[in-house]
């Protein structure tokens, strides 16, 4: 075992991170960043298209584990995509240097500000719409793609064809910011550069135009030279040290994800980032295995964001559907946001197998009726979520009726070939909570009864935020990063 020193470390390199990194290396302070998966760009391995999953496909499993059409085995590999199984619920999540960033869809969207402020009464919503969310899109590289170039592009065709039949069936639809480079594909149409998104590239990460965290926030921290990322590092639990800086235990892991080394790296100040499921699971493990003392609410508030997929079947089937060949990068909603009796915002998502099915795929965020609680299961090792159909049955509501009012005014039937019954209650791409900001932390992310420990990611936020949700945690890891350096590092 290699014992080592650090002044400050931070766990996981995903939105939360890579701001904590960025805004404390420009202060000239030296950051180690762990992560488990695989810094990719320096590995030189390739991301793989979804109708040809490789490497890159699963975070060392024998199958695909994409939402459906999983017909594909594969060798076991530290890749990007990961999903944690529960009873009720299925959480995906990345793995990898940039964490979500080389997994998501790159939509970039700021939350309403009425809901924004539902959320998080106690702060300052107007400074977050005037400066951490402007703040936020720059350095994330959001853009938005040309009507000119979506109008003719035969990509989007399943984009045209979803707003067209939205706008029939009486909804309103908006155009979605995103973080690929709309630039870069249309080059990518033209042939001038490789295709990516028009290649069928996105959940198992893409060669070119998207910007990642790595091409983002990343790069402009390594460019400090202050900034030390170690990859394949994955923390096993953590521990308080009476002086109250933190022992860290790691195994070192081989893209087979086999043990090659045990390392224990002490910390003055820790950063825990290693995303909603990720922090969670650090926190409560290590209560249970090293007395790490916690404060009650950790595990509280947790939420799926309202995320619920649905499909229809025989969109257009006659007139060719919804199209072969499909971007991968969404650029349309429908914001059904305001509506009293069924409120939600629909992401009008891609299919990108090769294949004319003619399906219309769509993921729901809702609003949250009631909280799920992560617990951890010492015997079990694993983590207990206590979540059931009661949480999603209003979500479920809110997928008939926007199913119906779609099939009225358009044909169609609901897509039994995507889910059973057509409804995937169960696919989470936006947990949230369980760690939140003002509850189980202070106001700024430091964890209650500790001076040197920080959460700073998507568990910060209770469990809903109304639209995806990387900006929103991108802006307030700004803002707490830029408290905690003022107060903390003088
Ligand atoms: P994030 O999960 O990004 O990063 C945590 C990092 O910590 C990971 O790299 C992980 O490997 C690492 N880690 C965890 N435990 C560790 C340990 N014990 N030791 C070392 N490292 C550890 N959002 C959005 O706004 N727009 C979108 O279009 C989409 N689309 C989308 C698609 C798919 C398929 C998924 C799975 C998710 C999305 N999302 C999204 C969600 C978005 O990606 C997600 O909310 C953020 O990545 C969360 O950021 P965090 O900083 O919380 O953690």
């Amino acid at each position: 075992t290699e014992m080592i020193d650090k002044e400050v470390v931070i766990i996981g390199s995903g939105y939360g991170g890579s701001v904590a990194a960025l805004r404390l290396c420009e202060k000239g302070i030296p950051v180690t960043l762990l992560e488990m998966g695989l810094n990719w760009e320096k590995s030189g391995e390739k991301f793989s298209p979804m109708i040809n999953p490789g490497h890159s496909a699963a975070w060392l499993k024998t199958k695909t584990i994409a939402p459906f059409f999983n017909l594909f085995n594969l060798d076991k590999f530290t890749g990007t995509l990961d999903r944690l199984d529960f009873e009720h619920i299925k959480v995906w999540v990345g793995r990898g240097v940039g964490g979500g960033s080389l997994v998501n869809g790159g939509m970039a969207v700021t939350p309403k500000k009425e809901y924004f402020k539902e959320i998080f009464p106690n702060l300052d919503t107007e400074k977050f719409y005037s400066h951490y969310f402007p703040l936020a899109n720059k350095e994330l590289k959001t853009n938005v793609a040309s009507e000119e170039f979506l109008k003719d592009c035969h990509f989007y065709k399943f984009n045209r064809v979803g707003e067209e039949e939205a706008h029939k069936a009486g909804f309103k639809t908006v155009r979605v910011p995103n973080v690929y480079d709309f630039n870069y594909m249309e080059k990518e149409y033209k042939e001038e550069v490789p295709r990516s998104a028009l290649a069928g590239e996105v959940i198992y990460g893409n060669n070119h135009g998207k910007n990642s965290l790595d091409k983002t926030y990343l790069k402009k921290a390594t460019a400090t030279g202050k900034l030390e990322i170690l990859d394949l590092h994955q923390v096993n639990h953590i521990s308080q040290n009476p002086d109250k800086s933190y022992t860290i235990d790691i195994s070192v892991i081989n893209t087979k994800g086999e043990e090659i080394q045990h390392k224990i790296i002490n910390a003055k100040k820790l950063i825990l980032s290693a995303g909603t499921m990720g922090s969670i699971e650090l926190l409560l493990k290590s209560s249970a295995k090293t007395q790490l003392p916690i404060d009650e609410n950790v595990g509280k508030e947790w939420g799926n964001n309202g995320n619920f997929m649905t499909g229809r079947n025989w969109v257009k089937a006659f007139s060719g559907g919804t199209g072969f060949k499909q971007s991968t990068i969404p650029v349309g909603g429908i914001d059904h946001w305001e509506d009293k009796e069924h409120p939600f915002f629909v992401e009008i998502a891609p299919l990108p197998m090769g294949l004319n099915v003619a399906t219309a795929l769509y993921l729901m965020v809702n609003k949250l009726k009631k909280f799920g609680e992560v617990k951890y299961d010492l015997k079990a090792q694993k983590l207990d979520l206590n979540w059931d159909q009661s949480h999603t049955a209003h979500m479920k509501d809110n997928a008939k009726h926007f199913l119906r009012t779609m099939n009225n005014a358009n044909g169609g039937t609901r897509s039994h070939i995507l889910f059973h019954n057509g409804f995937g209650a169960d696919v989470c791409y936006h947990p949230l909570g369980g760690i939140v900001l003002g509850k189980a932390t202070d106001q700024f992310g430091r964890l209650n009864g500790h001076q040197n420990l920080y959460v700073i990611d998507g568990s910060l936020i209770p469990g809903t935020i109304g639209v995806n949700p990387f900006v929103t945690i991108t802006a307030i890891a700004e803002y707490c990063m830029e408290e905690i350096i003022k107060k903390d590092f003088v």
